[in-house]
């Protein structure tokens, strides 16, 4: 079969790590015959990976959006806050599009963005990578089988390892709520849409957390601003930049938080990166304003209760999740591919493994590409994420947000007709 042809706007992390690898991988599926970035390594490092000639190549998605399409499909993965302009620009040119998560980082401009491309008639699928991932697909199938029975309470937790979350929302780019956005926005949504997927709708949340531990006050005066001013308490600190980016480059020289600091991937090339770029700096020196730990309360439809608890200083990646019903209990562990279901009934414990599938996010890249690229051959059956069903969690993080905010409970049908 002819691949689908594709073009890449925003050749960052991911598009290039996982939606250029996935090309690469799998060559009858999709081919990129076109990129736009505006980071001249960046955009030549994705063009010699994916052969595109010179005219091929632009900088910026303005530079396309005013021609006729170059290729049925566009990957949109660019920075939340260029997804509104680029997203109308570029459905407008008549473009099918996967388009990164969050949709954008306000609730009218979700709102807008989905209207747009339903106008339109164009396909705009969201990357909420989860769904498509087999342990997640595996703990829904087990929840829908009914085998444990009326779920009655759910404890969700989002754990991220202490040096991920000092990378990503202390150093990098969604550290604070104006480059990025609010913390449950910009990591939780993946966990709200699942918790829709999985559990229906949400009619009324709360919630609370706030930035304690990454803050000037949490060590003395003297600390320097960069780890590479010789720190005095570097061999203390877990978060000291070097040993955390020398680690990531010796576990695995492709790491997507290495990618973020330097293309050189040698330890000179790093070390460079660290004395004068943002993932250098002191994790108490930073310019970070989004909450290191948050927990939203939630009531569902049918009176099911859920939590959800994000935090960042947890010692292995990977969501943990108790769901008890009145049959049978489930407890998943993400980073051990594990499910124990045990039965009240009998007293008996079933153990599940699930592993992983190919590429990131346990094989849900894998699965969302596979989608995309299906509903551009005329498959649209397995898109699960489209912009309208991604909009319902959307405005589910951005009413926690103002529930954080405010101490007050948010009604969820008030708050969707207050945004539309
Ligand atoms: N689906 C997921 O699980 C997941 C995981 C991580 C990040 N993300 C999301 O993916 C998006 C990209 O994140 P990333 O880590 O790849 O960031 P990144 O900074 O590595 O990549 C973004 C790229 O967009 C480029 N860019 C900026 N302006 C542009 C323009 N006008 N036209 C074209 N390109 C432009 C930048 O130069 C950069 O290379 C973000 O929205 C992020 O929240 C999603």
């Amino acid at each position: 079969m002819r691949p689908v042809e594709l073009v890449m706007v925003g050749a960052g992390n991911r598009g290039y790590l996982a939606y250029g690898a996935f090309a690469e991988r799998n060559p009858d599926e999709a081919k990129f015959v076109a990129v736009v970035e505006p980071d001249d390594a960046r955009r030549a490092r994705f063009a010699s990976a994916h052969r595109i000639p010179a005219d091929r190549q632009f900088r910026a998605w303005e530079d396309i959006a005013g021609r006729p399409p170059l290729a049925p499909g566009l990957i949109n993965a660019t920075l939340e806050r260029t997804h509104r302009a680029s997203t109308l620009g570029l459905l407008a040119a008549g473009y099918e599009m996967l388009l990164e998560k969050p949709i954008a980082t306000t609730p009218a401009e979700c709102l807008e963005i989905a209207a747009a491309a339903e106008t339109g008639g164009r396909l705009l699928q969201i990357a909420h990578v989860l769904r498509y991932a087999p342990f997640f697909v595996a703990l829904r199938d087990i929840i829908v089988s009914g085998r444990l029975g009326a779920i009655v309470s759910v404890d969700w937790r989002e754990n991220l390892i202490y040096w991920h979350f000092a990378h990503s929302y202390v150093r990098g780019n969604w550290s604070t709520a104006t480059r990025g956005g609010p913390m449950i926005l910009t990591k939780c949504c993946h966990d709200l849409d699942l918790l829709v997927w999985i559990f229906g709708r949400c009619e009324r949340l709360s919630s609370s957390g706030s930035l304690t531990h990454f803050v000037r006050e949490a060590v003395g005066a003297q600390i320097p601003d960069r780890c590479t001013d010789g720190c005095p308490i570097a061999d203390d600190c877990p978060y000291f930049a070097p040993r955390v980016y020398l680690d990531r480059l010796r576990e695995n020289p492709s790491s997507f938080a290495v990618a973020a600091v330097t293309s050189d991937r040698t330890p000179e090339g790093v070390m460079r990166a660290l004395e004068t770029g943002p993932y250098g700096r002191c994790v108490y020196r930073s310019d970070n304003d989004v909450v290191d730990h948050q927990v939203v309360l939630m009531r569902f439809a049918g009176g099911l209760s859920i939590s959800l608890t994000m935090q960042g200083s947890s010692h292995v990646e990977g969501r943990t999740v108790r769901i008890d019903g009145t049959r049978a209990t489930l407890l998943a562990n993400e980073s051990r591919a594990e499910f124990e279901i045990h039965d009240h009934r009998t007293g008996t414990v079933e153990r599940i493994t699930k592993p992983p599938g190919v590429g990131g996010h346990g094989g849900g890249d894998e699965g969302l590409m596979r989608a995309f690229v299906g509903a551009l051959r005329g498959d649209r059956a397995g898109v699960l994420t489209s912009a309208r069903e991604a909009v319902t969690s959307h405005l589910m993080a951005f009413a926690a947000e103002q529930a954080r905010v405010s101490g007050e409970a948010v009604d969820m049908d008030r708050y969707r007709e207050s945004v539309s």
